[in-house]
């Protein structure tokens, strides 16, 4: 097949893309670079330089007539969208809007979207939320991943485009960016390489869940076959708090940090958890590497880019 992946040189992208690349697709990365790095870019893949809102869109689409669009790339930072709720909504609500009209007009067979199972659900009423919980985003960027899930309904029903949305838990792992859903993993673990000291906001037992890179990979695979559509949590069902990682990685990497406590984050959401039934039910997907596995990867990578 021949896909398009959005955001394909950043941290989730670019593991797609090694993998997409070892199936055997032909792959392309569109990325604008801002977080995105060339070191992360598979080389069997060709790389686009562009910014998802540019106009030219359109003619790339037009002229390499892709079967799949994989749209990965964002404004991922909820502190920038609450800052800056304009520049989130141009990058995730119009660059996806132009990615979503040149996939109809030149052929487009799928579209698979990484959403946010960490935010628009919002404030949780129930533990793990499933897919039919009620969602009401608390960010901008939980609004604007919500609007792109309205959007790809309106392009099925309209267009008969159809689509796959992984509503992804926090996910960690090698190249992982700080600023993204799990970037607690990559700052304590930078600085407890580093020999400095992490600080835990408030008490440290705000939870969220916790996935390993490789499964998400795994469920980007699923959602290239034919019979997958709908929208679908990738999480692991289990709640982790922020002082139960600091633990892990004080003991992987083998520091006698001390645990420094710092003021709490003014409304950051208390606990976060999703289920995985739908998927695993319909398409046996799972999480399979432990915590404390992924954990210990994600060091070793960081240790070796040290
Ligand atoms: N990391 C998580 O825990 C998590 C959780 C839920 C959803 N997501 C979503 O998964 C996707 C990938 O996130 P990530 O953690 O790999 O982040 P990342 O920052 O590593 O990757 C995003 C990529 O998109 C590129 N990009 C950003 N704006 C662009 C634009 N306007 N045009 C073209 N390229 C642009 C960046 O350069 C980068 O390569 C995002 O859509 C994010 O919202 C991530």
């Amino acid at each position: 097949m021949k896909i398009i992946v959005t955001g394909g040189a950043g941290f989730i992208g670019s593991h797609i893309v090694d993998a997409y690349c070892a199936l055997g697709h032909d792959v392309v990365i569109l990325d604008n670079f801002s977080s995105g790095k060339i070191e992360n870019c598979n080389p069997k893949a060709r790389i686009i330089t562009m910014d998802i809102t540019a106009e030219a869109i359109n003619d790339l689409f037009e002229k390499e007539r892709f079967d799949v669009l994989n749209h990965h790339a964002a404004q991922m930072d909820v502190r920038v969208s609450v800052n800056d709720p304009q520049f989130d909504a141009s990058t995730n609500i119009l660059g996806g809007l132009n990615l979503y009209e040149a996939a109809k007009k030149n052929g487009v067979k799928k579209i698979i979207f990484a959403s946010s199972g960490g935010t628009v659900y919002g404030e949780q009423q129930e533990f793990p939320a499933s897919e039919d919980h009620p969602k009401q985003p608390l960010s901008p960027y939980g609004i604007s991943k919500l609007a792109n899930e309205h959007y790809l309904y309106y392009y099925k029903q309209e267009y008969g485009i159809p689509s796959v949305i992984l509503r992804y838990a926090n996910i960690y792992g090698p190249r992982q960016n700080p600023h993204g859903e799990a970037g607690v993993v990559a700052i304590f673990t930078n600085k407890l390489l580093a020999g400095q000291e992490p600080v835990i906001n408030g008490d440290g037992l705000q939870t969220r869940d916790y996935v390993f890179v490789s499964d998400v990979v795994q469920a980007n695979i699923h959602a290239l076959s034919d019979t997958m559509e709908g929208a679908f949590n990738i999480g692991t069902e289990k709640e982790t708090d922020v002082v139960t990682i600091f633990r892990h990685l004080n003991d992987i990497i083998g520091g006698n940090s001390p645990e420094k406590y710092g003021a709490a984050k003014p409304g950051e959401q208390r606990r976060s958890v999703i289920s995985h039934k739908k998927i695993k039910q319909h398409y046996g997907w799972m999480p399979t590497v432990s915590f404390r596995e992924g954990l210990e990867k994600t060091v070793e990578f960081f240790r070796a880019r040290l």
